[in-house]
Order: C-alpha cells, then structure tokens, then sequence
C-alpha cells in the first residue's frame, strides 16, 4: 500500500483551509492550493488565525502551531500536485468544474497519484471518468468545521480499487477521524438525510408553519442538535444545499427530495449564508450572528 506523506488540497475555501490545516496538525506536509496565489495565501491566513486561537486558549503550545504551520505551503497554480501522493478537491461544487481540475491534474500528476473529492453528492464514479486511472479515485467527504468535526465520509466508485481504499483510511486514521465507507449514492449516507431535514426546516418557515428562531429552537432544545437547521444551512451556504438537494432530486427523483422554492429564492436573491453575511440570520463582519433577517421577522 502507498504511504502518503504529502497531500495536495485543492481549493483554499472554508472546507479546504479547515482540512489543510487538520493534515498539517497531523504532522502530514501540505500544499494549500487556489486559483490565485492571493487566494491560497487568505486560506493560510484563515489557518493561522484558527491555531493562534488555540494557542490563545491554552489548547495548544507556540511550538505545537509553529510546527503545524510548518508542514504548508501555498501554491497559485497545479504544478506541486506532482509532488504529492494524494490530491484531495475541495473546489466549487460542480461536476464540470471539479472535471476540469481533474483533466490538469491528469496531465501532471503521475500514474499512482490518488484523487480525492470531497464532494457532498456529485457521482465519485462519473468525476472518476475524467482520469486516466478511476481505481486510483476516491470520495472524501469531510465535514464542517473540519478541525472540529470527527466523521469522515469515504465513497468507494465502481471502480475504485482496495488498495486506494486502505490508503485514504490510513490518512483519515491519521487526521483522527472516524470513517464511515459509503456507496456511490446521490447524497451517500450523511447528506441523504442531513439535507433533507434542511430542506423540510425550510419547507416549515415557507408555510408559516413557525418562525427561524422557532424552527431552530426545536431541534436544539429538542433534538439536542448544537446548531439549528437554518443556523446551519447558513454556515453550510445556502447554495451548497440548493446543488446538492438538486443532484439528489434529480438523480433519485422522488419528489420527497425537491428542493425547497424558498431555497431557491434565497440562491436567486443572492443570500447564500455566513459567507454573504445574510441568510436566516444576518452576521456582522467577524461572521457572528447578529439577528433573525428581517425578510423573516414577525
Ligand atoms: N475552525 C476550527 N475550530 C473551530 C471552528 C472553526 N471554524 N469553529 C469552532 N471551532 C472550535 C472552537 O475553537 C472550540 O474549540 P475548543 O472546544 O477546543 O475550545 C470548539 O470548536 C467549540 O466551538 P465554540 O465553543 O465556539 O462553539 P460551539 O460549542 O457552539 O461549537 C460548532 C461550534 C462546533 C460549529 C457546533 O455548533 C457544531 O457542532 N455545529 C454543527 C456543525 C455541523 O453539523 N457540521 C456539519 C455540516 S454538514 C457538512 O459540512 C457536510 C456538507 O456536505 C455540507
């Protein structure tokens, strides 16, 4: 089995700079990537700031973070992926945008690299087609905020081979995740019912049935869910939902699964969440929530 010792992340976002910044506390090198140099560098920023905060909180030593800062680097472009032996894409997700990434990453990496999508819906088999070696790809599916969250998704495509499969394990062994295996399915285990849920809880608001702060409340103080559906749909992006409830509707086509009109108007209107400062919630520049949007108040 090929032991993986340096990891390529494409895309510097919230979910890349998070699962960078867990492979380096894992003492794993790192290449950050984005399409600029700029962006990747803001996804390191993003990392510092998060272990200085912990160096902060006494919950980890000046050394432990120095040390971790250490095993990343940046990079504008592809190129590094040839040094590395696992490529894990956390880009936008959209089958024709991950495919492109995967194309440039064929023409330069080698022909034992293994590719990695964290995808939450998109076919592992249909983005393992844009490669010339499929049994070398791979779903990992890891969830947000990755330095906090413990599961990792793994998804096997119909022609991912055994020895991929055990490689990543060892990888997510060593970034101490718990790892649950799942078929090529829209949605795999964990989004087929999360994001369902999401979109009843949208459902909800959009009949009246109850208020955000209501819809929220009743699965915290309820459910014991840390954040509440809409809270979290937010922190997700709205329109990270919106594709995934569209890749699960269409592929499964049971209309349990269709995306919320609401949900669409939100995508539609431009409040995607955290990230846009307004979804459910509104949220000031530091990102923390302010209020109920007035769109939805009384
Ligand atoms: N990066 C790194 N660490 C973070 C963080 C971030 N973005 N946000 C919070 N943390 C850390 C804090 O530093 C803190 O660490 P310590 O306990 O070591 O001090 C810890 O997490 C708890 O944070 P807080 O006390 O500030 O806040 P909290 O107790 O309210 O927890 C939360 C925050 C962890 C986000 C919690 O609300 C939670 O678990 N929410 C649910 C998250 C969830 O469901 N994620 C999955 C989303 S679905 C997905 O990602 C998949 C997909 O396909 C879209």
């Amino acid at each position: 089995m090929m032991e993986i010792k340096r990891i390529f992340v494409v895309g510097a976002g919230l979910m890349g700079s998070g699962l960078a910044q867990t492979v380096a506390q894992s003492g794993l090198e790192v290449v950050l990537n984005d399409v600029t140099e700029e962006a990747a560098q803001k996804g390191f920023s993003r990392i510092q700031s998060s272990l200085e905060g912990r160096v902060a909180k006494g919950k980890m030593s000046e050394e432990e973070k120095d040390a971790a800062l250490s095993h990343i680097s940046c990079a504008g472009t592809l190129e590094k992926a040839a040094t590395c032996q696992l490529v894990i894409e956390a880009a936008y997700e959209n089958i024709g945008v991950k495919q492109a990434v995967y194309k440039s990453l064929d023409e330069i990496c080698g022909p034992h690299t293994i590719y990695a999508s964290n995808t939450s819906s998109i076919s592992i088999t249909s983005l393992a087609s844009a490669v010339k070696h499929p049994e070398n790809f791979i779903g990992m599916h890891f969830f947000s905020p990755v330095p906090v969250m413990k599961l990792l998704e793994i998804t096997k495509g119909l022609r991912t081979s055994d020895e991929t499969l055990q490689a990543v394990k060892a990888v997510g062994e060593k970034m101490n995740k718990v790892i649950i295996v799942s078929k090529d399915m829209p949605g795999f285990i964990v989004n087929r019912m999360l994001d369902p849920m999401i979109n009843e809880a949208i459902e909800i608001l959009d009949q009246g049935i109850g208020s955000v702060e209501d819809i929220d409340n009743g699965m915290k103080y309820g459910c014991n869910h840390p954040m509440g559906p809409l809270e979290l749909v937010d922190m997700i992006g709205i329109d990270v939902h919106y594709s995934v409830m569209q890749v699960i509707h269409s592929e499964l086509g049971e209309s349990k699964y269709r995306p919320s009109p609401l949900l669409r108007k939100m995508v539609q209107a431009g409040l995607t969440g955290k990230k846009a400062k307004a979804g459910f919630y509104l949220y000031d520049d530091e990102g923390k929530k302010v209020s109920v949007n007035p769109i939805f108040a009384g």
